[in-house]
């Protein structure tokens, strides 16, 4: 009690006041500080550039990289989770025409009551019609990515984000849904004298040549939509300046469309993804099946003389009717029991056959001179497809012959890398890190460089100011 003199009760009553709000403070800092902490772990995990948007050198060497080292590591769930998009790191900045619903969702039975242009991806999202037409539902997909690729809680990379100035923009998107509208609009009803397919295709060149954007850059930068082999049939050749998202370029003259200016997407495979593959080369009965149209146009004669050098040796499986006659459920059965599944040159150099067989670890025998195929300049597809000229594969014994050589351990080999590749031809939404949609938008990213340059080029003797 002495030491009540010399220091006075109010003391002791400040000293402990003080510590109470020291000790307060102390808690809230450190509850700030740890879960700041926690945010911080996120934050990091979530926007570190390189997990993002992968440097596209890198990607590529991932890419080609014979086993292990896919950067498709769908097997890793860790921090999948977490994975944020951050639009100001976007690899590409995308404009794209709010278009009437007419050219776009409602074409899916969507209706949009006049009252807005998308649907709110929120409370529904328009279901893509009937199986065959799922084939070149390209459109339907990249269009949902860019609708929702502002969302807040928008998951995984996001390679691609929508802007809303054109000015900031390195390419425009143009949403019209052609391969749908070509497979659903093109009959010409009896009073009329043009379909309702060609209508919008000049409604839309109407459209583009009269927007700000496209005078910018006279059309140069623009992102056009015609997986389907016979859509844009009729505006095509307006429109040949643009990029191009295409099947292949079968029906098209090299001056409309080639590969240095335009992509090839992946068809929407219809058949089964082979989930859990474990079998291994002797698990798989059949040695080779094809299963498609015989009688085709043009180069597609081939596959009549291929079914009659095939048609007698034991372990192949040849027939003829499409998945639409024989249901999706027995192809992926033979696909999926099968070592090799051909693909051959139909009344276009492509076909969802080749995506079906990637879906089934079968290992593709491409016998199709002109075809091309996605994301060609970063994967190499002789590590896990079989390619063989035209003119070799009719030779008697030929095609045979090379599949029989064929080693246990070249297949196995092959089978594992197809594994590793399916995940960049899968469409879905929301997309996922290094899916089709996603693997475009990068394809699509490393074309920018090479539109900028003609784009340039053309302003030098614009006059002063007009292109601006
Ligand atoms: C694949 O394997 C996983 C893990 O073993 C399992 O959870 C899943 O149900 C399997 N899927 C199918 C389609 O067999
Ligand atoms: C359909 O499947 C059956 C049963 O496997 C088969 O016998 C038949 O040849 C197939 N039809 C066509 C058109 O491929």
């Amino acid at each position: 009690m002495g030491n009540r003199n010399m220091q006075p009760w109010w003391h002791v009553y400040w000293k402990s006041l003080f510590c109470c709000v020291l000790i307060a403070i102390l808690l809230v800092l450190s509850y700030l500080v740890l879960s700041d902490d926690t945010s911080e772990l996120v934050f990091d995990n979530v926007l570190t550039e390189e997990k993002i948007f992968p440097v596209i050198e890198n990607q590529s060497a991932s890419l080609r990289g014979h086993g292990g080292e896919s950067s498709l590591d769908q097997n890793a769930p860790a921090n999948k989770e977490l994975e944020r998009c951050n639009p100001s790191k976007a690899l590409l900045k995308v404009f794209m025409y709010d278009l009437p619903p007419e050219f776009h969702f409602v074409l899916l039975g969507w209706n949009s009551d006049g009252k807005s242009v998308w649907p709110n991806l929120r409370t529904k999202i328009p279901s893509y019609p009937g199986a065959l037409n799922l084939q070149h539902s390209v459109d339907y997909w990249l269009t949902l990515d860019l609708l929702s690729s502002r969302f807040p809680d928008r998951s995984g990379p996001c390679n691609a984000v929508r802007v809303e100035d054109s000015r900031e923009a390195d390419v425009v998107f143009v949403p019209f849904f052609s391969s749908l509208s070509s497979n659903r609009l093109s009959k010409i009803k009896p009073h009329e004298t043009q379909s309702a397919n060609e209508l919008l295709q000049q409604k839309l060149v109407k459209f583009l040549v009269a927007q700000e954007e496209w005078k910018r850059s006279d059309g140069r930068d623009h992102i056009i939509l015609a997986h389907h082999p016979n859509s844009m049939l009729d505006a095509r050749m307006h429109l040949s300046q643009c990029m191009l998202i295409l099947s292949d370029f079968g029906r098209y003259s090299p001056l409309v469309a080639n590969v240095d200016k335009d992509i090839i997407a992946p068809y929407k495979h219809l058949i089964k993804t082979f989930v859990n593959d474990s079998s291994s080369f002797n698990d798989r009965p059949t040695l080779l099946y094809f299963q498609g149209g015989i009688d085709r146009k043009g180069g597609g004669k081939i596959r009549r003389e291929l079914y009659d050098l095939l048609k007698d040796e034991k372990d192949v499986h040849f027939s003829f009717g499409s998945l639409r006659e024989n249901g999706t459920n027995e192809a992926s059965q033979g696909m999926h029991s099968s070592k090799f599944c051909l693909n051959i040159v139909g009344d276009t150099p492509s076909s969802n056959r080749l995506f079906d067989a990637i879906a089934s670890h079968c290992v593709p025998v491409i016998i199709s001179d002109d075809i091309e195929l996605p994301y060609e300049d970063v994967l190499d597809y002789s590590e896990f497809c079989i390619f063989v000229r035209s003119s070799d594969a009719i030779k008697k014994g030929f095609l045979m012959e090379l599949i029989r050589s064929v080693r246990r351990e070249d297949w196995t080999q092959m089978w594992k890398r197809l594994k590793e590749v399916e995940g960049y031809y899968e469409y879905q939404y929301p997309s996922k890190k290094d899916d089709a949609v996603q693997m475009i938008w990068q394809a699509v990213a490393r074309k920018v460089p090479a539109i900028q340059l003609k784009v340039h080029r053309s302003r030098r003797f614009s006059e002063f100011g007009e292109h601006r």
